[in-house]
């Protein structure tokens, strides 16, 4: 699935009729714009017509009998019909893009509202990069297809068989030579079109390739800096610049061959109607207007022509991208409400894990058998070294992903009985590394629920995050900028302190919420969190033994299991893989004192 997803032509073909069903599906709505802007086309491709015509009636009816009055009758006519062509094509253009426009909104809400609904799993297997691409580049090359392909391919064949029948009407055999140079165009056009679509493609993928570059390396630019990559990464970025540049120039080649050579075969034409016109002219089977009117078919003959050929490369970007766009659209939601949620309408916040065995990929056990239980109200802690399954539990907890074998429940639900939003209600989740949204101080800890300005502030003053925001401009309407640059690592802590206090969960979690600021915010933390345990269910990770000594249960993991299960006092008593730990940091902290 990944693999289909990364490689960016999944259609060879260039028309694949499901595609284009389910692609026209979403013209549904907007029937009345598009009925109207086809019929304004095809509206168009008659004013087209009519210019040539007119011209040969002035000539032969006008001209050539110096008849002024009529001449002036038919320029005015020829005029009129430039007005219309004008007022035309705007409504044409403006209704059609208008339409375009808003099946790109309706495209993109989809999309969006559809990728929300993924599990968590999905995002560890699918680069942010390419689901951004799905909702920008993919929509626009299926909103060309729209605004600039299938309505207007109608216009450009109508035009091309008015052209057409008119040329034979006037003069069946002045048209077949003319036509003559039909097979010489097919043949360019082939080439071109092969061409183009090859390198079209090769672009595309080196355009992919300077985004994730500048991607990975502007998001890591300290790194970059600190380990003096500036040089290097010159030189990397400078060789995909270069494909990509090569990869340009050889598009451009396509493209300065073929529209000079096509003028080249219209001018062919030219000559021909010229040649044998002129010597039908001079014999008298052809009048002069008819001539000049075949002269100006002609050029107009070509650019729906070539037009066609360029519209080809949009329809055929257009299938690959809705064919991505569908296969994101298809992928189920693996997280579902159940079809009827078991209600749990007062919540005490008793959790439980009942020989819970869980693995993120298939055969890969990360937890086995975990069993535990955590009464209302009470606490417990999780440690033991990295990789060994605590944030793994926490996920199971909030549904992130659904355990293989036994449950997790939430005061004796199984949580795959509960709806998401339910139990995501119910809990709040405080990780290290703190996620900030553009908004203000106030809109970060709301998060969106309706929670008031006092409530706001009291959160943040019970957890302590009060005094900083304090002295913030604005307070606690100060922008958050770029996720919280501006903010240190413990002001961001006690943000979301104050965020889960705030929200009032009856079971709250916390991941490593201490491990990364100074002694002084510390025992700020230490003091807010005892403010935020209180009354609740709490499920505690922490490094530091220091910080959980209180809790009413310590869990030791190891690789995937619990090994160890006691209060402090009693892991200490036992002298195993706690005590190991806890003699570890204590030598830390004896080490660190010196
Ligand atoms: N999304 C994932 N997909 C696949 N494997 C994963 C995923 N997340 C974690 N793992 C693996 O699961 C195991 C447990 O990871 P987990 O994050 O639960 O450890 P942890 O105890 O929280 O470690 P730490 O103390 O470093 O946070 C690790 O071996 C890790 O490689
Ligand atoms: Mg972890």
């Amino acid at each position: 699935m990944s693999a289909e997803l990364e490689s960016d032509d999944l259609t060879e073909k260039t028309y694949d009729s499901r595609l284009l069903r389910r692609l026209l599906r979403y013209l549904g709505p907007y029937k009345a714009p598009v009925a109207a802007s086809f019929v304004l086309i095809l509206f168009m491709a008659g004013l087209d017509l009519a210019g040539p015509y007119l011209t040969k009636i002035a000539i032969d009816d006008h001209i050539s009998k110096g008849d002024t009055r009529g001449l002036v009758r038919v320029a005015g006519l020829y005029g009129v019909t430039l007005l219309l062509a004008f007022a035309v094509r705007f409504g044409q253009v403006f209704i059609l893009q208008l339409t375009g426009q808003k099946i790109m909104l309706d495209m993109r809400r989809q999309i969006f509202g559809h990728i929300q609904k993924l599990h968590v799993g999905y995002f560890d297997k699918h680069p942010v990069g390419r689901l951004i691409t799905r909702v920008t580049g993919d929509v626009d090359a299926v909103n060309e297809l729209f605004t600039s392909g299938v309505v207007t391919v109608f216009g450009d064949l109508f035009t091309l068989l008015g052209i057409m029948g008119v040329m034979l009407a006037m003069n069946w055999r002045l048209a077949l030579v003319t036509f003559a140079v039909l097979p010489l165009f097919f043949i360019v056009t082939d080439w071109f079109r092969r061409g183009a679509r090859q390198s079209f493609r090769e672009v595309r993928r080196w355009v992919a390739k300077i985004n994730a570059f500048l991607q990975e390396n502007i998001t890591g630019m300290p790194v970059v800096q600190l380990f003096r990559r500036e040089a290097r990464n010159q030189a990397a970025f400078s060789a995909i610049n270069r494909g990509h540049a090569d990869a340009n120039m050889r598009s451009i080649f396509f493209y300065a061959v073929f529209y000079p050579a096509i003028d080249l075969l219209a001018a062919v034409a030219i000559a021909l109607i010229l040649l044998y016109g002129g010597g039908r002219v001079l014999s008298g089977a052809l009048t002069i207007g008819a001539l000049v009117a075949f002269v100006q078919y002609s050029e107009r003959f070509w650019r729906p022509i070539s037009d066609l050929s360029e519209k080809f490369n949009i329809l055929q970007s257009a299938m690959a991208s809705s064919e991505r766009i569908f296969l994101l659209l298809d992928t189920p939601p693996e997280i579902v409400a159940p079809v009827s949620p078991t209600a749990l309408p007062d919540v005490r916040g008793r959790v439980a894990f009942e020989n819970v065995s869980f693995a993120y990929n298939p055969g890969e056990w990360v937890l086995r058998d975990i069993d535990f239980a955590v009464e209302p109200g009470r606490s417990i802690a999780l440690v033991g070294a990295t990789g060994a399954g605590k944030t793994s539990i926490i996920s199971l907890l909030t549904r992130f992903y659904d355990v293989q074998q036994g449950r997790v429940t939430l005061d004796g639900v199984d949580v795959r009985a509960l709806d998401p939003e339910r139990l995501r209600s119910s809990l709040a989740l405080v990780l290290q590394d703190v996620h900030l949204f553009s908004g203000t101080i106030a809109s970060n800890i709301r998060l969106g629920s309706a929670i008031s300005d006092e409530k706001v502030r009291a959160a943040a003053e019970a957890v302590h995050a009060h005094r900083f925001i304090q002295k913030l401009p604005g307070g606690y309407d100060a922008e958050v900028k770029e996720r919280g640059a501006t903010l240190s690592t413990g002001q961001k802590q006690l943000l979301s302190f104050a965020r889960a206090l705030a929200h009032d969960p009856r079971v709250l979690i916390l991941d490593e919420a201490t491990s990364s600021v100074d002694t002084e915010t510390e025992q700020l933390i230490q003091d807010a969190l005892r403010v935020l345990l209180k009354g609740r269910t709490a499920i505690v990770i922490a490094h530091r033994l220091s910080t959980i000594q209180n809790v009413d249960e310590i869990l030791v993991m190891h690789k995937g299991r619990i090994r160890e299960r006691g209060t402090h006092a009693a892991l200490l008593a036992e002298r195993g893989l706690y005590w190991r730990l806890y003699l570890l940091q204590y030598k830390d902290q004896e080490l660190l004192a010196t």
